[in-house]
């Protein structure tokens, strides 16, 4: 059997006849592993309930407390000036008393009722950093939970050399432990944080409905941005790095820290660029959404990761339109994961990670990868802890590659020849070893005779098809790995 030519179309659409196939979701795998999620869901939705039978009551039987359905007159968000407190807008001067008082007037400042249950709503007040730059000895807290509708907006804070290293400038966790959510609706807004290689940036406890916008966070040893339980987090269009850099750091080998760490659910990060870290965006908290992220925070062959996802079993993520540049993802048994539309540069790949051996409903295509021809696959197996053997509706589908290997779940080819046998391998194209669910195949031969053929083996991702005599003809096969059943 001559082997004349073998042609793959990887790109083309025709893999949907494949997929239209009988799909069998193995419902115990995912309702078990879902089940971490319910409680929060029962959470939140209780926590709906309440807020709207406090409004119902609040607005059938008037109450000393104002609140926002009553015909009470919105007054304007207060505006409280930082210098007003004697903070020091050049930076010299130890600002934390000033800046403290700023916060606490705010805190206790003229309310509008409730927020979610639990949650005081202060109207929009807003501390002001004036433009200033401020010195600080100790992280920026609140000094009670359970207030909402308040914004630090407009300025740079910089933590002093004695600034506790395990410390966050902006710490929005709450003064003591609190059952309920501890914030809801903080907005920190154009902000420059400068954590002098102190601590961190912003950190987030518990709380609901937080927005991180245009904020420039630098010089951080642990995280520029931490968010623990609560949800909707919202970081969007910021540019977060350990050291200031526009890429090509001689000292990149170094970078340490983590430029955002979602340890929660439901955060989105959007816009946003991480220019040095040695792990961009660290995420171990379902249904997250990250888009339009650049991260050049440290490059994979110095040890960095862009986007590391580590919630084996049950991953919830959705990464789209980002900008994987020179470093890559990796996932930890994936589970519901949809990577699209992204650019990856610089032999950037994906990795996923065995842990329980578990892959299933991954969805990665349509992004481009461009490399420089060193043999590098676009997505990539580590199975040192074991192979992955639970794999179910993993679609690696409609990447294009510039000088790097595809990777594929789904792939097609052809081969003409004149004999019985027709071997077609895609094991250099395939993602998993050894696996293929589904095969179509055509054998077309325009000789006088019709000869009976079959599909005879499929082992090591090699295709098997042979005649029962011998005939000129080419055959044309489809293969996919993705979907059981
Ligand atoms: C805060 O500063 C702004 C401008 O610097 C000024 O217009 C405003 O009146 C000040 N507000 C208070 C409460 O001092
Ligand atoms: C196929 O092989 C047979 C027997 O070896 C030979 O007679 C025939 O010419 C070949 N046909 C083609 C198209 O190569
Ligand atoms: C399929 O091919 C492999 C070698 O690739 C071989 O070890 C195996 O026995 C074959 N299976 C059958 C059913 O022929």
């Amino acid at each position: 059997m001559q082997r004349k030519a073998v042609v793959f179309f990887m790109l083309m659409g025709l893999s949907s006849l494949v997929l239209s196939t009988h799909v069998d979701v193995e419902s115990s795998g995912f309702g078990r592993y879902s089940s971490g999620n319910y409680h929060d869901q029962m959470t939140k939705m209780q926590a709906f309930r309440s807020s709207l039978t406090r409004r119902g009551l609040a607005s059938s039987t008037p109450s000393p407390s104002p609140s926002p359905t009553s015909e009470m007159p919105l007054s304007r968000g207060s505006v409280y000036n930082v210098t007003s407190y004697g903070a020091d807008p050049s930076g010299k001067l130890d600002s934390t008393e000033a800046l403290v008082k700023a916060i606490a007037d705010a805190v206790n400042g003229p309310n509008q009722g409730v927020l979610l249950q639990g949650i005081t709503n202060l109207g929009g007040a807003t501390i002001h950093l004036e433009g200033g730059n401020y010195l600080i000895t100790k992280p920026l807290r609140l000094p009670v939970a359970g207030v909402g509708n308040l914004k630090i907006i407009g300025g740079t804070l910089r933590a002093s050399d004695n600034f506790p290293s395990d410390g966050y400038l902006i710490d929005l966790s709450p003064p003591s432990t609190s059952t309920s959510y501890n914030y809801e609706y903080i907005t920190l807004k154009d902000l420059m944080l400068d954590c002098n290689y102190r601590g961190g940036g912003i950190s987030v406890v518990n709380s609901l409905r937080t927005s991180i916008d245009n904020c420039y966070i630098a010089h951080f040893n642990t995280d520029g941005i931490l968010v623990q339980r609560g949800h909707e987090t919202y970081i969007r269009n910021s540019f977060i790095g350990q050291h200031i850099t526009a890429g090509g750091d001689p000292d990149e080998r170094k970078f340490s820290g983590t430029g955002i760490n979602l340890i929660g659910n439901d955060n989105a990060v959007t816009d946003v660029v991480i220019f040095s870290a040695a792990v961009g965006i660290m995420v171990s908290g379902q249904a997250n959404t990250l888009s339009g992220v650049h991260c050049y925070n440290k490059a994979t062959g110095f040890g960095g990761t862009g986007i590391y996802l580590k919630l084996p079993s049950l991953t919830q993520t959705r990464i789209i339109n980002c900008y994987m540049d020179y470093t890559g993802i990796v996932a930890e048994d994936p589970v519901q994961l949809t990577i699209s539309n992204s650019f990856f540069l610089g032999d950037a790949y994906i990795l996923f990670k065995s842990i329980n051996g578990v892959a299933k409903g991954v969805i990665i295509v349509d992004n481009i990868f461009s490399g420089s021809n060193n043999g590098i696959d676009i997505v990539q197996l580590d199975q040192a802890n074991g192979p992955f053997n639970q794999i179910d509706q993993v679609t690696v589908d409609r990447n294009s590659a510039k000088g790097m290997n595809v990777r594929s779940t789904v792939a097609k080819g052809s081969l003409q020849g004149n004999g019985t046998s027709w071997k077609l391998d895609f094991s250099h194209v395939l993602l998993f070893p050894n696996l293929i669910n589904h095969v179509q195949y055509t054998l077309s031969t325009s000789g006088s005779s019709f000869p009976n053929h079959a599909l005879r083996n499929v082992s090591n991702n090699q295709v098997l098809i042979e005649s029962n005599v011998a005939v000129s003809a080419s055959v044309f096969v489809t293969v996919d790995q993705g979907i059981t059943g």
